[in-house]
């Protein structure tokens, strides 16, 4: 098989840069390793900046997110019980919406599939060869037979562990990692949200997050150790240790039930230099992790391929080289503006096992800037919403 874009991975970077190539006319294939199902089945976060909607919307599959999805004026802090509430609309502007990422996963599966777009589920063994010369190919295998696919270019949307990533050589790559020593536990149940807007929550005993999926469904974390199992965790426990993070009077309107799905997530920070090698270029979580605090992972996938769409549709178009020349360091630069404020949003409301008391008056000192300052504010709300030069 020949195709002009070979991308790797169906996860919401794939999938939007596979919508993007086919709406600027350029071939592509989706390679996935795992079923339709199981990318479905993983629960990640719901929040995104007014610029990835613009850019759903233009690929024509925003309509049920412009239905079922909440649009959000702003969230609200709690440190220790005492509540801020961040005002974005008034502050900066700009609003969220509050969609979840299995949703808009399931949108583009199913665009994709009106289009008959070709996408290769259950594929093994994926592999990518030669993107240093001028025959790049991606190798799988599926039910036991071989395939290979010639293409100009490989699309690394593979997430963290993914295959492309780890096939650059060593010395060619340079990755920057924090690593937390903390984990969320999160838990999805049929009950109405406990408030309108997200609650990000400090507390000695840890951050604790309320969001939501709609106005019936809700998601909330408790940060627990890196090592937690979640095995330890029956949802009553859940339920109590959540209450106990928040504001009493919140606490009192949190409905619960039995959880729907209940997992843990690490906390990493990750960027990995350069992003292109050759004809490889890698985006989304192949290319960088945030911790999911400023709500941040999702936006910057969906960033990084509008920039590798049309850096594309230059190539092919106007046959120049400056887009695919300038990918890495436009999406770094973005990269890096997220990553800081993710790590921020991170010091700011987590509990560390070794911050001691002087960490912890910093951290209040940080709540109370931007309870007293209207720039501090104004600060949070320019990058939780997208800041772009
Ligand atoms: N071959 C083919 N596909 C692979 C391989 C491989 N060797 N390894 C991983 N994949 C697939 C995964 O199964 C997954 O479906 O690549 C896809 C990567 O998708 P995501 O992990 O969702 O990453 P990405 O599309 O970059 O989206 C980033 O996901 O983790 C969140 O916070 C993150 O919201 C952000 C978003
Ligand atoms: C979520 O709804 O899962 C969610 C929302 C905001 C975050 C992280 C996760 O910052």
């Amino acid at each position: 098989m020949r195709t002009q874009v070979a991308i790797i991975g169906a996860g919401p970077a794939g999938l939007t840069l596979g919508r993007l190539l086919e709406r600027a006319g350029i071939d592509a294939v989706v390679i996935e390793q795992r079923s339709p199902e199981y990318v479905l089945g993983r629960i990640r976060a719901g929040v995104l900046e007014q610029s990835a909607v613009d850019v759903l919307r233009a690929i024509g599959v925003g309509a049920r997110m412009d239905t079922e999805g909440l649009p959000h004026d702003g969230v609200e802090l709690s440190f220790d019980g005492d509540m801020l509430r961040i005002d974005f609309e008034e502050l900066v502007g700009r609003k969220v919406m509050v969609y979840g990422q299995t949703e808009v996963t399931r949108d583009l599966m199913d665009a994709r599939a009106e289009t008959g777009a070709v996408s290769i589920y259950e594929a093994e063994n994926v592999a990518a060869h030669d993107f240093d010369g001028a025959s790049p190919r991606v190798t799988y295998t599926k039910n036991g037979q071989s395939f290979e696919i010639a293409c100009d270019f490989i699309a690394g949307c593979d997430g963290f562990h993914g295959v492309t990533r780890a096939s650059v050589p060593k010395g060619a790559i340079h990755n920057f990692e924090r690593i937390y020593p903390l984990g969320w536990l999160g838990v999805l149940v049929d009950q109405p949200p406990v408030a309108p807007e997200l609650i990000y929550a400090h507390h000695a005993r840890g951050f604790a997050l309320c969001s939501m999926r709609s106005e019936t469904r809700s998601r909330y974390y408790v940060q627990v150790s890196a090592s937690e199992d979640v095995a330890n965790w029956s949802d009553d426990r859940f339920w109590d240790e959540l209450r106990a993070r928040l504001n009493p009077e919140i606490a009192e309107n949190l409905k619960t039930g039995p959880s729907i799905e209940k997992s843990i997530a690490p906390l990493r920070s990750f960027v990995a230099e350069p992003l292109r090698f050759g004809s490889l270029f890698l985006a989304g979580d192949a290319a960088h992790i945030v911790p999911p605090t400023g709500a941040k992972g999702l936006n910057m996938a969906i960033h990084d391929v509008a920039v590798l769409a049309e850096a594309l549709t230059e190539h092919y178009g106007e046959k120049s080289k400056a887009g695919i020349d300038a990918y890495s360091a436009r999406v770094l630069t973005n990269t890096w503006r997220a990553e800081r404020f993710s790590w921020w949003m991170t010091q700011l409301l987590h509990t560390f096992p070794d911050s001691g008391d002087f960490g912890r008056r910093i951290q209040r000192a940080d709540f109370d800037y931007l309870r007293a300052s209207r720039i501090a504010r104004q600060s949070l709300a320019e990058n939780y919403t997208g800041f772009k030069p």
